[in-house]
């Protein structure tokens, strides 16, 4: 069933004013997902907000926005792997001459003053495009009007956040890298799920910017937008955007979970997942609460979900110990000889990890101190025997690392501190 636009933007207001419970209740799970993005979202405990003009900022009360779709000369694009999911994108205009290339407006207008495009928007397509919470990252519908077709991460000139937004040469390009080597790990398996970036452009450019990208990410594999609802961390500790009900309670109250499921489905599985990823594979996931979510299923089921293939860090001492392929694009990977090895797998577990994500999920999980308690100390447990033949991963048992909360801090401006709490 195809939604004219008008009926999307009436399906979009009313989803975005519905109570916790009304709102899970509804068929539209992916765009109940993005208002989960856009609203349901309390913001980074770094307390730096977003910085984006109102009508692009996921928190807009308008329900989406165009970007421009220009068009590239060939020869200087080059394009890895098939767009072909973004037909969208190239079935319209593309040709032996040309490439289409995603923008987001504001790149446009920035490099078209520099003069590294044409001024004139008249040669641009549209595309019609929902923000999610990074606001740089936008989610393309398709013809029905309620359902996800992909994502486009696009290059952001200025900082969001506490960073900038840039998707130069190194960071397009280690994204894909990094995509291929969590499919390798994870593949289409049942107990994690991630969003695929496997596909993107890149625009050389002359001057100061010396090109940009864009990234196609998909759903996670096995994605049915009939049986999953696919939840961000954040939103579950969110106040609740209408109503009084929070997104965690009422997933509680809808699924039957008991704290144990919750604690199992939130938290343990969360800890399995990373270290995994970090111990078996030498991945490590930056993960913030923006960066991980939950595929929750009808019958019950909640996996969790990891986004952002750009932050995720690569231990080729983990991977050359596993006979894991070690090298490549040199940019956040640590070897024998990086200064910060131990510190960045501390910041990795027990800064992003621990504080973005375990903390506040035990404070909502665990209803009491003993049982905030209980859940520490089975993660420490958990944390322990995974790394019991790796005595010598952690910069100590004593010692963990962090960042101090300001801005333009560079990677090895680590704070240090005393009394890990999650190992
Ligand atoms: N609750 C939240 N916690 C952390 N970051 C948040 C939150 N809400 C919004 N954000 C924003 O999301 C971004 C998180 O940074 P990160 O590097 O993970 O994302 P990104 O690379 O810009 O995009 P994407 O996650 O789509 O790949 C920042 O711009 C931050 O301000
Ligand atoms: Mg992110």
């Amino acid at each position: 069933m195809t939604k004219t636009y008008a009926e999307f933007q009436h399906a979009w207001r009313e989803l975005a004013t519905l109570p916790a419970g009304a709102l899970l209740n509804r068929d539209e799970r992916d765009l109940v997902h993005l208002t989960l993005e856009r609203y349901w979202n309390d913001g980074s405990p770094s307390g730096h907000s977003l910085g984006m003009p109102v009508r692009w900022a996921p928190a807009s009360p308008a329900p989406s926005f165009r970007i421009p779709i220009i068009l590239a000369p060939a020869d200087l694009v080059t394009v890895v792997e098939d767009l072909s999911e973004a037909s969208i994108l190239v079935e319209r205009t593309s040709d032996a001459l040309h490439q289409v290339f995603a923008l987001h407006p504001r790149m446009r207008n920035v490099l078209a003053k520099q003069q590294l495009l044409p001024g004139d928007r008249n040669s641009d397509s549209q595309l019609r495009v929902v923000p999610t919470s990074s606001g740089r990252t936008v989610a393309v519908l398709d013809a029905s009007g309620f359902r996800i077709r992909y994502y486009l991460k696009l290059a952001y000139p200025d900082t969001l956040g506490r960073f900038g937004r840039d998707l130069s040469l190194f960071k397009w390009l280690s994204s894909i890298e990094r995509n291929r080597m969590f499919f390798d790990a994870i593949g289409g398996g049942d107990a994690i799920r991630f969003f695929p970036e496997a596909s993107g452009s890149y625009l050389e450019l002359m001057g100061v910017s010396h090109g940009v990208g864009f990234l196609l990410r998909s759903m996670p594999m096995g994605h049915n937008p009939d049986e999953h609802l696919v939840v961000p961390a954040f939103s579950l500790w969110a106040a609740p955007a209408s109503g009084d009900e929070t997104i965690l309670d009422a997933l509680v109250r809808r699924l039957g979970w008991t704290s144990a499921d919750a604690r199992h489905f939130l938290i343990d599985n969360v800890v399995d997942t990373y270290l995994y990823l970090a111990v078996d594979h030498g991945l490590m996931p930056e993960l913030n609460a923006q960066n991980l979510l939950f595929v929750i299923g009808k019958d019950g089921s909640c996996v969790p979900c990891l986004r952002d293939m750009q932050d995720v860090f690569v231990d080729d001492v983990i991977r050359a110990r596993r006979g894991l392929s070690v090298g490549g694009v040199a940019y956040k990977r640590l070897n024998v000889v990086s200064p910060d090895l131990r510190e960045r797998r501390s910041f990795s577990f027990d800064f992003k990890l621990g504080e973005y994500i375990l903390d506040p999920l035990a404070n909502i999980v665990g209803r009491n101190d003993r049982a905030r308690r209980e859940i520490r100390q089975g993660v420490r447990e958990k944390v322990r025997q995974k790394l019991v033949a790796h005595p010598d991963y952690w910069p100590s048992n004593n010692t963990w690392f962090r960042y101090a909360n300001k801005p333009g801090l560079s990677r090895f401006d680590y704070d240090r501190h005393e009394r890990p709490r999650w190992r």
